[in-house]
């Protein structure tokens, strides 16, 4: 044979999506190969510029084996997103997801990918909750926020799927190729978005495992991914008519008023603070405030740190200080000129909030 001849493409890829997991890829590495010798297996690993150094090892690894692969994305986080990027850099006919950490069971390999060869299946999911599976060591609470999320998922997908809140599953490539371009990618639930989001209803087969302990590393799920689960249902519900940032937008808005308000009552009543004075303080500290929230919650996949924060902090501040003069500007007009009050203001608050929205969407967050 011609030494030159490029070799057949994999047939499965396994998309592992990492953050700080340098500890496990090695043994992650070695497991998911003895699963699946007897396949032309490929892993790519999807990094987000990891702290650790997660993505120069997978590199080290990549050097002395071709079916390793590392993708590294910088600036942006998240769990669904990074395996949607996985799995379009990915030319297999059969595309898996599993976590870096060990605590999905590899060994379902091998079988995932003969249901789907031969069954007339669309994904096979590794599930916790059907007959043989188990959540491992989780306390009374995490079950029940696992749960109750899945039971969120009901009008989503379908009643028969026991655990759509996985995170381990293996997929044809036309199923992914249909669903790609409305996947809303936002958090961690790659699976529910994947059915959610599927032109056509899955066929689908679950298999039992047991959740793992995590050996190394630390889990990277905060309560900001309970808000994240909440705007991807948002967004498969309602995406269609609005974005789910600008629902996002308005709800931190909606905070910030009440928090310039309490600022306010504490320097008029406290402090003695002069009317200038106390609406000065309390917008800055409003805006600070909306900025920064909008950083961990609205824009969590693109959040600003270090010189970065500061440099948005302004664009933020001087954008919205904009929007203020047109909010105002617009609502004084109106009431004038029509002398509905509310409405006048209401028609002002809108279009300040759209304009603040649109404009530090692309001045403010706009890397990426
Ligand atoms: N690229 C990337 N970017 N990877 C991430 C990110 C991120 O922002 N956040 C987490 N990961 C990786 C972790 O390194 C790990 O490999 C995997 O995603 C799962 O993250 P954990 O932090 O270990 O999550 P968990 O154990 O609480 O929950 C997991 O298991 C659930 C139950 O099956 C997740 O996979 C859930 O999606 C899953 O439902
Ligand atoms: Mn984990």
């Amino acid at each position: 044979m011609d030494p030159l001849l490029p070799l057949r493409g994999p047939e499965i890829s396994v998309i592992v999506p990492t953050f700080n997991e340098r500890e496990n890829v090695v043994e992650l590495t070695e497991r998911i190969g003895a699963s699946l010798r007897d396949f032309a297996w490929e892993i790519i690993y999807v990094d987000d510029d990891s702290p650790d150094g997660t993505a120069e090892l997978v590199r080290q690894l990549a050097a002395k084996d071709s079916r390793i692969r590392c993708v590294q994305r910088m600036g942006r986080r998240g769990l669904s997103s990074a395996c949607v990027e996985g799995m379009l850099a990915s030319s297999a006919p059969y595309l898996a997801v599993i976590d870096g950490d060990l605590q999905h069971d590899e060994r379902l390999l091998p079988q995932m990918l003969s249901e789907l060869k031969h069954g007339d299946v669309d994904v096979v999911v590794g599930s916790r909750y059907t007959q043989g599976g188990g959540t491992g060591d989780w306390g009374a609470a995490r079950i029940r926020l696992s749960k109750f999320g899945t039971r969120l998922s009901r009008t989503l997908v379908p009643d028969t799927l026991t655990d759509p809140m996985s995170g381990f599953f293996m997929v044809r490539r036309q199923s992914f190729e249909a669903a790609v371009r409305k996947l809303s990618a936002i958090g961690t639930k790659i699976l529910m978005d994947l059915f959610a989001s599927s032109p056509q209803p899955l066929r689908f087969k679950e298999l039992p495992y047991s959740f793992r302990l995590r050996q190394a590393g630390d889990s990277k799920l905060d309560s900001a991914t309970k808000w994240e689960y909440g705007m991807l249902l948002l967004d498969k519900m309602f995406g269609h008519i609005v974005p789910v940032r600008f629902v996002a937008f308005c709800i931190v808005g909606a905070l910030g008023v009440a928090v310039h308000f309490s600022i306010l009552t504490l320097l008029f009543q406290i402090e003695h603070a002069g009317f200038l004075q106390g609406q000065a303080t309390a917008t800055i500290v409003t805006m600070t405030f909306n900025f920064a929230l909008n950083n961990v919650l609205t824009y969590r996949d693109k959040r600003l740190r270090g010189m970065r924060w500061l440099r948005g902090w302004l664009s933020f501040n001087i954008a919205c200080s904009l929007g203020a003069c047109m909010n105002v500007g617009l609502a004084t007009y109106l009431n004038e000129a029509t002398g509905t009050r509310y409405l006048a203001a209401l028609a002002g608050i809108t279009v300040g909030a759209v304009w603040n929205y649109a404009v530090t969407k692309r001045l403010t967050w706009s890397r990426a």
